[in-house]
């Protein structure tokens, strides 16, 4: 029976940087109150000439390189992301134009934060019914352009980003992905959008005056949200797998706030120390948040092969996504 591999990993986090004491010049706030608030110390921002589709295109070579795949021989390219390069073509289809990819079947999924884990789950059904063998899937965001920097309650959180998988289907070996959960609580459409910029209600003067083009957020409810969300996802992936919550060897939580991963950690009863933690130096990067942290901790070898890792995530929708896998690299 076939199995579907992980093959190659990459990421890409932009050249510039963003510091705590950068925000202490624009907003009123200061490097204490971010660190303590949120574990940020600092963020990546995309350089002017940079779009999503760029920090992919990174990314994407440093996975294919790993997976050591022709971009010739993709069928399929996803795309995990909130901000796209533009409405349309997709950020799949431009990371494909980069990439030389002929002929793969190329999209965006939109599912905010959850990007990533949504484009994943996707592409997995694609190759477990046959229909392809190689796959390119990326959370990819340049959320900072989306960012208000008047609005000091957000805009010290996000920093961008890309990370890559390329899995294959294979004839034998053992299975990447053993288990997952999506789903979307739609209740909580209006606790973290961007108003404006589509047809409901398209850029126009007022629009922009009243920066309708930004990401707005209830920090709060999307707080307890992704506290309540990681807790039933993960125990639901434990117990359905007839696992223990120290049989996992990572837990790889969507680096949105550090108190986030705390509170639900406490309630699992697993320590911090169990969690991949990069908020400190990459912030909230929205759908690549996962990968890139995937990516740093297999670089720096805490990741061993046949290990068991759950990735969480939660964003606007309110969408949320966990994975059970079991690393093979
Ligand atoms: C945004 C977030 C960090 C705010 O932290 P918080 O502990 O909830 O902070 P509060 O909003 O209660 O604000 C506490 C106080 O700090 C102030 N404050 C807000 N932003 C501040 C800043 N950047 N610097 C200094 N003070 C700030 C508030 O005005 C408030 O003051 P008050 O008590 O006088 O009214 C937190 O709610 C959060 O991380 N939420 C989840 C965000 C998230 O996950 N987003 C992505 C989802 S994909």
């Amino acid at each position: 029976m076939s199995v579907i591999t992980l093959k190659g990993i990459g990421s890409y986090a932009p050249p510039k940087i963003l510091n705590n004491q950068d925000f202490e010049k624009i907003i009123d706030t200061s490097d204490e109150w971010i660190v303590t608030r949120s574990g940020i110390h600092f963020r990546h921002v995309a350089l002017p000439d940079q779009a999503t589709s760029d920090l992919a295109f990174e990314a994407s070579k440093v996975a294919l390189e790993q997976a050591q795949l022709d971009p010739k021989d993709l069928d399929l390219i996803i795309v995990g992301t909130s901000s796209p390069d533009m409405f349309f073509p997709s950020t799949a289809c431009l990371l494909a134009e980069k990439l030389s990819a002929p002929n793969p079947m190329a999209f965006d999924v939109q599912a905010g934060c959850s990007g990533f884990l949504y484009a994943l789950s996707t592409a997995e059904q694609f190759l477990r019914n046959g229909t392809y063998r190689n796959a390119l899937v990326l959370g990819a965001d340049t959320i900072t352009r989306f960012t208000d920097y008047t609005d000091r309650s957000t805009c010290f959180l996000f920093g961008d980003g890309a990370g890559a998988f390329v899995l294959e289907k294979q004839e034998k070996g053992e299975e990447f992905i053993l288990d997952f959960l999506n789903g979307t609580d739609p209740t909580g459409t209006g606790k973290l959008l961007m108003p404006a910029g589509g047809s409901k209600r398209p850029a126009c003067t007022e629009s922009i005056q009243a920066h309708e083009h930004f990401l707005k957020m209830n920090g709060k409810e999307i707080f307890k949200f992704a506290v309540r969300i990681s807790e039933v996802l993960i125990n639901e992936l434990l117990k359905r797998n007839h696992l223990k919550s120290s049989d996992i060897a990572w837990y790889a939580f969507h680096q949105a706030n550090i108190r986030i991963i705390e509170a639900a950690s406490e309630r699992l009863n697993i320590t911090v120390d169990q969690t991949i933690l990069t908020i400190d130096h990459f912030g909230n990067t929205s759908s690549a948040t996962v990968p890139m942290s995937m990516h740093e901790y297999a670089k720096q070898g805490k990741l061993k092969k046949g290990d068991l890792v759950i990735m969480v995530v939660f964003g606007a929708g309110l969408t949320y996504s966990a994975a059970l896998v079991r690393w093979p690299l």
